[in-house]
């Protein structure tokens, strides 16, 4: 029990790192709160127009959340345990005790952590951003959508691709979808009002 709390605390900890912050900073862009939507996230660092850092904190925010779950897989070769640390990456994120516990809409995390996961969901999950953020250049509806879609996936029958034990992820995906969609209720209230801004726009 000690043993899945530490490795609970550890993935919260990785989780928090806010890394569009750290770079927006660390770059002399600003502090990405400051700007856009005020989130800490790779859409809202694009709205500095440094494609480079918005990159960057994509990949990182990702890393993070992949690392978190492989690496707790690796310690104790338990899908359970590895998707615990995921998931405490993903609350780390949302609540990083650096930022006052007011974080991020966990986007590239929950990517991240379903590519580490089982990596056709994570496939089929960036497929589903990319369609609808190609079609209709919505960051937040792409992200609303791929998340929602992806419990859908997980049902389906994989097994053959290698995907690990389906009930851990179900949950994960369950657990990042929901969470998801709160943090995006701001997003929801834009796209219906049709005051969204589109991806690459500066403006809110
Ligand atoms: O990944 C976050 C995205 O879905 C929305 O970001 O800054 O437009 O609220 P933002």
């Amino acid at each position: 029990m000690l043993t899945l709390g530490l490795t609970a605390l550890g993935g919260y900890l990785l989780g928090s790192i806010p890394f569009g912050v750290v770079l927006t900073r660390a770059a002399g862009a600003g502090d990405v709160r400051s700007i856009g939507s005020g989130n800490i996230g790779a859409t809202n660092v694009l709205r500095t127009g440094r494609k480079d850092l918005a990159l960057a904190t994509l990949l990182l925010d990702a890393g993070k959340g992949a690392a978190a779950l492989l690496i707790a897989r690796w310690l104790f070769d338990n899908e359970a345990v590895a998707v615990i640390a995921g998931g405490a990456a993903f609350l780390g994120h949302l609540f990083p005790v650096w930022l006052g516990f007011k974080g991020g809409k966990g986007v590239a995390t929950f990517f991240g952590l379903i590519i580490a996961a089982a990596w056709p969901l994570g496939l089929m999950a960036g497929a589903t951003w990319l369609i609808v953020a190609f079609a209709l250049r919505y960051s937040s509806l792409a992200a609303l959508m791929a998340s929602a879609a992806t419990p859908l996936y997980a049902l389906l029958p994989l097994a053959a691709l290698g995907l690990p034990a389906p009930a851990p992820i179900l949950f994960l995906s369950v657990f990042t979808a929901v969470l998801i969609w709160i943090r995006h209720h701001e997003n929801i209230g834009r796209l219906i009002k049709g005051t969204e801004p589109r991806i690459g726009s500066r403006s809110k």
